[in-house]
């Protein structure tokens, strides 16, 4: 029997080159997403169904297993894999945006796996692939409430899976680094609620900057999906994958380097003359690319 994988987010990016991964491989694919009704290519695809399912809203969640079940009769994986940034100075935000941004990628992961998890036991088996970030690691400024948002979700998956594991359950995180996708365009909340643009001269070049970078360096979404894809078929019992070079790098900085060292690194880095120096490197480097 063809095995199946449920994934969240799958309109674009990172979600919708998974659900192509798998459907290639012969796999059932529930891509799920906001918004079904705008989806030509995936609905047209054979063992791919695209039910609607918003993590923020639980009843869809229920509904989409729902029809997963009647349709495939099992599922042995779940991607969980929506989510957005919000980026920039934290007090320009509002409550709101807060809430949303812990509501989609904090609550909304946790509401999927409290709704998979009876169906796993009953199984006895399942797999949770959690796409987390290196930004559950590690640390840059202006990305204060993603950070956290990224951060609860690694807390959460490296404890859940020692109690999900004598059912036979598997818990696996996917930290991407830089990664050309929506998540750089309207996929990111920058909007300033709140009218204080005191931050507004030190923020800019460095969001900026950091734009450039994502443009020129980002892996491909196809990268993680790869390693998604391995992930559900390595059977083994690793807990975290790491995808792309800036990531590695990132990741084992934040592993050898002090508190200290990386904090002045960063604050180096991120320093006025070095943003302006690192940015006309970048101008030069689209323009060799253009
Ligand atoms: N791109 C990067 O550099 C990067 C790096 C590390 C980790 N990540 C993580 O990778 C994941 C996927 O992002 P991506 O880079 O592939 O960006 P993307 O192309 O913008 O995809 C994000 C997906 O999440 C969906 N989504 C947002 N809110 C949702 C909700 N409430 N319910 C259901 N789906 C929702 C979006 O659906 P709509 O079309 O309805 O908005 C979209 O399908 C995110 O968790 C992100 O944090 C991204």
């Amino acid at each position: 029997m063809n095995k199946t994988v449920l994934i969240t987010g799958c309109s674009s990016g990172i979600g919708r080159e998974t659900a192509l991964r798998f459907q290639c491989e012969g796999w059932n694919v529930i891509a799920t997403m906001r918004t079904p009704t705008n989806e030509q290519e995936l609905v047209e695809l054979p063992n791919v169904i695209c039910p609607a399912l918003d993590v923020t809203q639980e009843a869809t969640i229920r509904r989409a297993i729902a029809e997963a079940l009647a349709k495939f009769g099992q599922i042995d994986v779940v991607v969980n894999n929506a989510g957005y940034g919000l980026i920039g100075p934290f007090e320009t935000f509002s409550a709101d945006q807060i809430n949303r941004q812990f509501q989609t990628n904090v609550l909304g992961l946790m509401s999927v796996t409290r709704e998979m998890l009876p169906h796993f036991r009953r199984q006895r088996s399942g797999l949770f692939i959690n796409v987390a970030s290196f930004a559950g690691r590690s640390i840059f400024p202006l990305y204060s409430v993603y950070h956290a948002s990224k951060w609860a979700v690694e807390g959460f998956c490296d404890s859940l899976q020692y109690e999900v594991s004598s059912h036979g359950i598997q818990v696996k995180i996917i930290e991407p680094g830089l990664v050309k996708t929506e998540f750089w365009g309207r996929s990111t909340d920058r909007e300033n609620r709140t009218g204080v643009n005191d931050y507004d001269e030190k923020s800019r070049p460095v969001l900026d900057l950091i734009d450039d970078v994502a443009g020129l360096f980002a892996t491909k979404p196809c990268d993680v999906a790869e390693t998604i894809w391995k992930a559900a078929n390595d059977s083994s019992n690793r807990l975290r994958y790491i995808v792309g070079v800036d990531a590695h790098a990132t990741l084992l900085a934040r592993k050898v380097l002090t508190d200290g060292l990386y904090r002045s690194i960063m604050k180096t880095a991120f320093s006025r003359p070095s943003v302006s120096m690192l940015q006309k490197v970048s101008e030069k480097l689209k323009k060799a690319v253009n």
